[in-house]
């Protein structure tokens, strides 16, 4: 009998491989053969850790299971068909899962990841196949048929950036995927890295053969130890298999891949200091133009793409740009996965076509606060996004309609808080993060940030309110309209969004506010 018990951090975090040897152990007590397979995570969180135990009428899953369960679940026969309280059915029909299209996660939790023949096994490999075999300009034709936009937060048209790499002559030239994933409450990056490394090896092949570059880095940070043993297992499998190295599967194409861990700064995500950092300099943001996809890592044109952007590509290849494209939501096509997290009753990963509204996807999908207590205030795209409040939970989860609401989707990540939360807290948190992780390249960002603290230290202290609520909006101005990069210039989307959604916040209060 084969059973499934996840090795990805966020299960192994709340006790996975307690579980996976509880139950080893038990089955050598009571002589039961089962077969342990470390599968990534379906994205489900809130189950984790998840068993899922294969049969005949599907897998059938047990969450949240704790050590003290590995018993029972033996006493309860549950691998020979006897029930158990902490049976949650059969896997696939979970609504959260169900209700799910998964075009980027398909293969996510259902294999080992680090086994290269489950992985053709699901599809995978199809993508690059059909990749050699139409040839680089069909292959960022393909690319910009599917609609695919960066998912790292900027949304620009990756079939566009990559034309502009493919068509700059150079004698070198790089595909850097970005796996820095910095924003709070995200995990996409990770999940895909822990649950189907090869799929962004794929990925970031295809892109090397579209674009004509020989050489690919994956930037990942420290805090992802798993992910960096993960990918790197699989990136030697994958050379061992003759799908990385001089020739490509067979072909004239060369490719190979590099992991280089970041060293833990919030900016080297931000894609010119992230290519400072890759030079082994410090991450300090570089002005542009020059565009990266002109003059990038080394000077040379390089395609620096979010990890979640180039582990959509395979599906695209492989499937189909029209596939992709029919899904979607005015300009963002295809899906996203949303990352779900905070104050949440079901906080996971949630991959679906845009256009589904933040209503369904914080009350319906999420279930609400873990709390039981009414959602105040969701927090989408990172520390640097807006906070929407439940009268804004129409919005329909679109690069643009996010856009005209003075948000931002950013890397799909979305953060509840209830009914407890302060706004102005938050607020002030923001200009103190910004303070903290500034690269201190431009004045708006670097000192400015410092000033927001200030301000609303002497708003909470109830020192002339009015003159200093006005001082920080100025301040917003120029911090949006002066700052070099995304960090300084997005600073104000959650300051703003706080003081125009919840005013009754920034009345004077104890101090101090942090
Ligand atoms: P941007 O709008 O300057 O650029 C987007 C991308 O398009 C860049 O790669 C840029 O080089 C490229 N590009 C622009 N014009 C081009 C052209 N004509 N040809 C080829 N390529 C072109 O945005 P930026 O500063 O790169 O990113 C800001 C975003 O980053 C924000 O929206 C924020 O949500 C996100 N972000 C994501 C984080 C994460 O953890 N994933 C952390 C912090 C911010
Ligand atoms: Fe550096 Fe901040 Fe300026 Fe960005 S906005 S370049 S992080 S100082």
């Amino acid at each position: 009998m084969k059973i499934f018990i996840p090795q990805d951090m966020a299960a192994v975090a709340v006790g996975a491989n307690r579980i996976a040897a509880a139950i080893e152990a038990e089955a050598a007590a009571r002589n039961i053969p089962l077969t342990i397979v470390r599968n990534g995570s379906r994205g489900l969180f809130w189950l984790e850790p998840l068993l899922e135990v294969e049969t005949q009428a599907g897998r059938i899953g047990y969450g949240k299971l704790t050590v003290a369960d590995v018993k029972s679940l033996f006493d309860a026969n549950i691998f020979d068909g006897g029930t158990h309280p902490k049976c949650v059915g059969p896997v696939e029909a979970i609504p959260f899962l169900a209700r799910q299209t998964r075009f980027t996660f398909a293969r996510a939790g259902i294999a080992d990841p680090a086994s290269l023949d489950d992985y053709r096994a699901l599809g995978g490999y199809k993508g690059l196949e059909h990749a050699l075999s139409i040839g680089p300009a069909a292959i960022v034709a393909a690319v910009k048929d599917s609609g695919l936009r960066g998912r790292g937060g900027a949304g620009f048209p990756t079939g566009i950036k990559w034309e502009t790499v493919a068509r700059t002559a150079s004698d070198r030239k790089y595909i850097v995927c970005n796996a820095d994933e910095g924003d709070s409450g995200t995990f996409a990056d990770r999940l895909i890295m822990e649950a189907d490394p090869f799929m962004l090896i794929e990925g970031m092949t295809i892109a090397g053969i579209g674009v004509g570059a020989t050489k690919g880095y994956i930037y990942l940070r420290s805090e992802y130890p798993f992910a960096i043993t993960m990918m790197n297992r699989a990136i030697d499998l994958a050379r061992r298999a003759g799908l990385l190295g001089t020739t490509i599967h067979g072909s004239a194409h060369a490719f190979d891949i590099e992991v280089r861990v970041g060293a833990g700064a919030y900016v080297c995500g931000e894609e010119t200091s992230l290519l400072e950092s890759l030079e082994g300099k410090r991450g300090q943001v570089r002005a542009k133009p020059p565009l990266p996809a002109i003059k990038g890592l080394f000077g040379r044109p390089t395609i620096i793409n979010n990890t979640i952007t180039l582990a959509s590509v395979p599906f695209i290849l492989a499937e189909g740009a029209q596939r992709y494209a029919e899904l979607g939501y005015g300009r963002s096509r295809g899906t996203m996965p949303i990352q779900i997290a905070g104050n949440v009753r079901h906080g996971g990963l949630f991959e679906c076509a845009f256009g589904v509204t933040l209503g369904e996807l914080v009350d319906d999908i999420g279930g609400g606060t873990a709390s039981g207590r009414p959602v105040r205030a969701v927090q989408a795209g990172g520390p640097l996004g807006a906070y929407f409040p439940p009268s804004m939970f129409d919005t329909p989860y679109d690069y643009e309609a996010f856009a005209k609401r003075d948000g931002l989707i950013g890397h799909g990540g979305l953060v509840l808080f209830d009914d407890t939360a302060d706004m102005a807290k938050m607020a002030r948190f923001a200009m103190a993060f910004c303070a903290h992780e500034s690269c201190g390249k431009c004045t708006p960002c670097r000192i400015g940030a410092i000033r927001g603290v200030e301000t609303f230290d002497k708003i909470a202290a109830g020192i002339e309110p009015e003159k200093n609520l006005a001082l920080v909006r100025d301040l917003c101005e120029t911090m949006k309209l002066g700052s070099l990069c995304a960090l300084g210039g997005f600073t104000p989307y959650p300051v703003l969004s706080a003081l125009n959604h919840f005013p009754g916040d920034f009345a004077a209060k104890p101090l101090p506010l942090a």
